[in-house]
């Protein structure tokens, strides 16, 4: 498979963690970044030799070398990022939250008419223990019913583009309940369509952003999830449970593995969930391991490369659906948290 050549746009935190993943990953290559300004694109290539330094995306999208653009900018500037690239022909990876729902249809169709892939940056759905889990539920617990997630760090900078509510309109809900409801998407599956809200947000004083929601989702077809995100509980938070008919399947580290994703790296914490069924008492409970060599962010750009190699348009209709699936139920929250 020939190397997918990247271009990134932005410099700010997660630019450099993802650059470093397409550097680490096989089947992709980072060809370049932009930056509005050229010294911060100079100052990001500096420890990524063979990386290009551009100004401006126009540049970046007229590289031959870029076929593909990763958009790491604040939500409010994503879809004319992205539909730039689209329309010059590249597949995007594009950083979550979406503006809305709305934008995520324009920029997926969009994509699709151009044949292009479109794919927002989920590190989780790429750890093998998500496809573990999906393969091994039925089995282990029944048909699923409902999931509760939790998922907190502690985060008080306001000059962060996430209490900024021109950059990021949703805050913590855009920032943190987006992974709730992916795993709604991915684990949960409801057959039905959502027909309950309940949140209960807070703000802070000082800016406007949501910096915590608590809430519920229900569905029509019967099942429920609650979430609790944000920025106040003091400490990291990422658990997770999926409840079935018969069993119930656990993480404590449902978003970032404890073993190596960019925020945590401890060899001595194995990944891999926690099922439990009847009767059991902790000491019953089984841990399953599911073990990855190669990081989830690493993983990610390499199914995307591997996606664009196989072409497959039924994929990259997956691809966008998870994506709307995933914005749509987090517009029903961010509707709530503005009591509407
Ligand atoms: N998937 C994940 O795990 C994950 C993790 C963290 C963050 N995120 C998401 O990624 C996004 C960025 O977060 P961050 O923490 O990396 O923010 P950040 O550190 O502030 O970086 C954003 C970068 O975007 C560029 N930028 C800013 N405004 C722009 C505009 N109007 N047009 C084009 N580029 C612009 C800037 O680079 P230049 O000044 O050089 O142009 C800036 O460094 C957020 O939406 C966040 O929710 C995702």
């Amino acid at each position: 498979m020939s190397e997918l050549g990247f271009g990134v746009v932005g410099t700010g935190f997660i630019a450099g963690i993802v650059a470093n993943a397409i550097v680490a990953a096989q089947g992709a290559r980072l060809s370049a970044v932009s930056s509005r300004k050229l010294a911060n694109a100079r100052q990001f290539v500096a420890e990524r030799p063979g990386t290009e330094a551009v100004e401006g995306i126009d540049t970046l999208l007229a590289r031959e070398d870029v076929s593909a653009v990763y958009v790491a900018t604040p939500t409010s500037a994503k879809e004319a990022v992205a539909l730039a690239a689209i329309n010059a022909g590249k597949h995007v990876l594009v950083d979550k939250p979406l503006l809305d729902a709305g934008s995520a249809k324009r920029m997926t169709d969009a994509a699709a008419e151009k044949g292009v892939l479109f794919m927002d940056a989920t590190h989780f759905v790429h750890h093998p223990r998500t496809a573990a889990i999906l393969a091994a539920a039925p089995k282990k617990i029944g048909q699923t019913k409902s999931l509760h997630t939790t998922f907190y760090f502690p985060f008080d900078d306001r000059e962060n583009i996430r209490f900024d509510l021109s950059q990021e309109p949703m805050g913590a809900v855009g920032d943190m309940a987006w992974y709730s409801m992916r795993a709604i998407v991915e684990y949960l599956r409801p057959a039905g369509k959502f027909d309950k809200i309940a949140v209960v947000p807070e703000f802070d004083a000082a800016t406007g952003a949501v910096i915590r929601v608590s809430g519920l989702v229900g569905f029509e077809s019967g099942e429920a999830s609650t979430f609790d995100v944000g920025y106040t509980a003091g400490t990291a938070i990422m658990d997770l449970s999926l409840l079935g008919t018969r069993g119930m399947i656990t993480m404590d580290d449902f978003v970032l593995d404890w073993n190596d994703s960019f925020a945590f790296n401890n060899a001595d914490i194995p990944a891999g969930y926690t099922h439990r069924a009847g009767m059991a008492d902790r000491a019953a409970f089984e841990f399953v391991e599911t073990p990855s060599k190669t990081s989830q962010d690493t993983l990610m750009i390499q199914h995307f490369a591997e996606m664009v190699a196989g072409g497959d348009r039924r994929a990259f209709a997956a691809s966008a659906e998870a994506s709307i699936a995933t914005q749509t139920l987090l517009d029903a929250i961010w509707l709530a948290c503005q009591g509407r």
